[in-house]
């Protein structure tokens, strides 16, 4: 006889990785509060209710907007910090055993802010979070494709004595006119150095930038990729290659890329055999963390235990982790999931 649960409790106590997020999207306005007053900042907005009320999005470019506005504020090791314990504590809480974070070097450098300073602070909270919670993580590191690829370069020399605490490189920004194809080169020489490489893109940006971040930057996993679903060859090649989509729902809907979330393509997604992921992306900005997007996804699309289960197994098996530890975390879910399925 197996325990009965419901889909709240099953979502919030299923183990899972996180596979796609920003740290600098997990600053939330409280905390920006107190770093902008010890750092003598002023922010914009001058209470976190208001800051908070500015949180609507019509597009992709409106929410950067405020989002590098936000990063703004954080000057000092101390401040990385503090972002990356406060989400590495909150992702704990929602049972999530493995990271893999993205920051934005040059959201910080372009500001005078030193690569060293941004990337000891989160590696120092990750450290810890292994330490205290056994939580395991690896750090990506995002190119901001609005940016020449110049930038991007000097970025990537930035990271070189690093090495050792960087997984793989990814892209992010705004999209639009901004195809992969500008980041060949750096990202040839990025896998030169032996990193991975994955790519935001048909967020907002057609399936032909999903086509060329697949063939031109040798992407492992896309981040979002919701406009592949327009190219039925380009379904079909994700399928056979079982490349990732780390899909966002709760992104989708603040940024307006779909309007209502009974109308999120996920379902559609895993019915159509792509290897499919749950992430929050910024959850500062969009209404919740990864147990947020996976509940609000499945109200809406009426998905089953069995989908949360296959999306939670989806995000350990798509992770850089070795294939050792992928068992590992495989077996913790199954042993929680033979209580309920
Ligand atoms: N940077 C932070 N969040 C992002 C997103 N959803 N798309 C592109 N760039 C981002
Ligand atoms: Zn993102």
């Amino acid at each position: 006889m197996k325990n009965y649960i419901t889909i709240e409790e099953f979502i919030n106590g299923i183990p899972k990785a996180e596979l796609h997020l920003h740290i600098e999207g997990t600053f939330e306005p409280e905390l920006m509060f107190k770093i902008a007053q010890r750092n003598k900042i002023k922010i914009k907005h001058e209470s976190v209710e208001k800051l908070k009320a500015a949180y609507n999005f019509n597009n992709l470019q409106e929410f950067l907007d405020i989002y590098y506005e936000g990063a703004g504020v954080l000057i000092t090791e101390q401040d990385f910090y503090d972002v990356t314990r406060d989400y590495l504590k909150k992702a704990h809480s929602q049972n999530v055993l493995h990271t893999e974070i993205f920051f934005d070097p040059q959201t910080h450098t372009n500001r005078g802010i030193k690569f060293d300073v941004a990337i000891n602070g989160i590696n120092k909270a990750l450290k810890d979070a292994n330490e205290k919670y056994g939580m395991t993580s690896k750090l990506i590191m995002c190119f901001l494709r609005d940016q020449d690829s110049n930038s991007a370069k000097k970025t990537l020399e930035d990271a070189e004595p690093y090495k050792d605490w960087i997984a793989a490189v990814g892209l992010d920004s705004a999209e639009v006119g901004h195809p992969p194809s500008k980041f060949k080169d750096v990202f040839n020489l990025a896998r030169e150095k032996g990193f991975l490489t994955v790519a935001h893109a048909g967020e907002e940006g057609l399936a032909e930038y999903v086509s060329q971040a697949l063939e031109l930057l040798n992407v492992s996993r896309i981040d979002h990729g919701n406009n592949s679903l327009d190219d039925d060859k380009l379904v079909l090649q994700l399928v056979k290659q079982k490349i990732p989509l780390t899909i966002c729902p709760l992104s989708n809907l603040k940024l307006k890329v779909v309007d209502d979330l009974k109308k999120h393509p996920l379902k559609n997604m895993m019915e159509r055999g792509l290897f499919v992921t749950v992430n929050s992306d910024d959850p500062a900005y969009f209404g919740g963390y990864v147990n947020e997007n996976y509940l609000e996804i499945t109200k809406a699309l009426d998905l089953s235990k069995e989908d949360v289960y296959k999306l939670a197994k989806n995000s350990f098996e798509a992770s850089f982790l070795d294939e050792k530890q992928k068992e590992g975390l495989i077996n913790r879910l199954d042993s929680f999931c033979s209580d309920y399925l």
